[in-house]
């Protein structure tokens, strides 16, 4: 793809950053809508994030995405954040503006919603109430979401049970925190199960999590996406659940910041689902 000399920049920082597949997203895009410009990683260590992400702005960039380490110090380093950012903790999508000022903002919740809306046709997160696993980020964005958009009740379980505290108390609204070992239990009822833990990724341990209370009409999703059909669900599938798979949340999460910086708001299809799905992992 060539760029000219007016091509509006963007891409991602992290730390190792070799293993993302937002320039693999974000170039599909920029080659479907024929757009002058280009989305790059961005290999920042966490020593020399604050002088990177404040250069953005006069190095001419559109924006970046922010990855793990540095989501919540992309915080502290803006000059605004929505809302929403400010009370999940941490900023995934950085808007370059006019002015040479920092806008952060928060998209995995929203990645999260509409990868279930496109996944599970009729999917209400005021359904009923939802089962959430695991209290890091990635649980923050999620319950944050869930919240936002109606559901009435969230269970919160996490091994480390003062983080799910933490999290129920910083983020308000109706959260129920639930002993790890009780987990289980908390099925009972419920119209939504998401993993957020790391559990069941390749390398990790599998997630033990009996799924016997959950009623089968309840929609299982897990934000692990290699591998794509995780152990949770793959048994959730088996025993008649509608399951989401999580790739789509990574795929969603990435169409704000693209309109924001290239002036389209972009689409998921299938063909974008194999094409990142392609890459092999480093
Ligand atoms: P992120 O912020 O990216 O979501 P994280 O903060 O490392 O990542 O969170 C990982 C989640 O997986 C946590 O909820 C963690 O539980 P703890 O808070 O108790 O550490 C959970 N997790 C990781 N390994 C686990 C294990 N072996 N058993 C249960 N939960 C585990």
């Amino acid at each position: 793809m060539m760029v000219s000399g007016k091509a509006r920049i963007a891409g991602v920082m992290g730390w190792p950053v070799k293993h993302s597949r937002s320039p693999r997203l974000h170039g599909w895009w920029l080659e479907e809508h024929g757009i002058d410009g280009a989305y790059i990683p961005l290999p920042v260590r966490p020593e020399d994030f604050e002088a990177a992400v404040r250069a953005l702005p006069k190095l001419g960039f559109a924006g970046a995405n922010v990855t793990v380490p540095h989501k919540e110090a992309a915080l502290r380093a803006c000059d605004e954040v929505s809302d929403l950012a400010g009370r999940i903790g941490a900023v995934n999508t950085l808007v370059c503006r006019d002015d040479g000022t920092l806008y952060g903002d928060n998209t995995d919740g929203f990645g999260f919603l509409e990868n279930l809306r496109a996944g599970c046709r009729g999917w209400q997160a005021d359904a009923g109430p939802a089962v959430v696993l695991g209290a890091g980020g990635a649980a923050r964005a999620v319950v944050a979401a869930l919240h936002d958009a109606g559901c009435p009740e969230v269970r919160l379980s996490n091994r480390t049970r003062a983080r799910a505290e933490d999290l129920a108390n910083g983020l308000g609204g109706a959260v129920t925190v639930v002993d790890w070992d009780s987990r289980a239990e908390a099925l009972d009822g419920a119209g939504l199960l998401v993993n957020t833990t790391t559990l069941g990724m390749e390398g990790a341990p599998p997630l033990d999590m009996p799924l016997d209370p959950l009623p089968r009409g309840a929609l299982v999703t897990d934000i692990v996406y290699a591998p794509l059909v995780t152990d949770l669900l793959a048994r959730a599938e088996a025993r008649g659940n509608p399951v989401v798979d999580g790739l789509g949340m990574l795929l969603h999460q990435g169409r704000p910041g693209f309109e924001a910086w290239f002036g389209v708001f972009p689409e998921v299809t299938d063909d974008l689902r194999q094409f990142v799905l392609g890459e092999p992992a480093a």
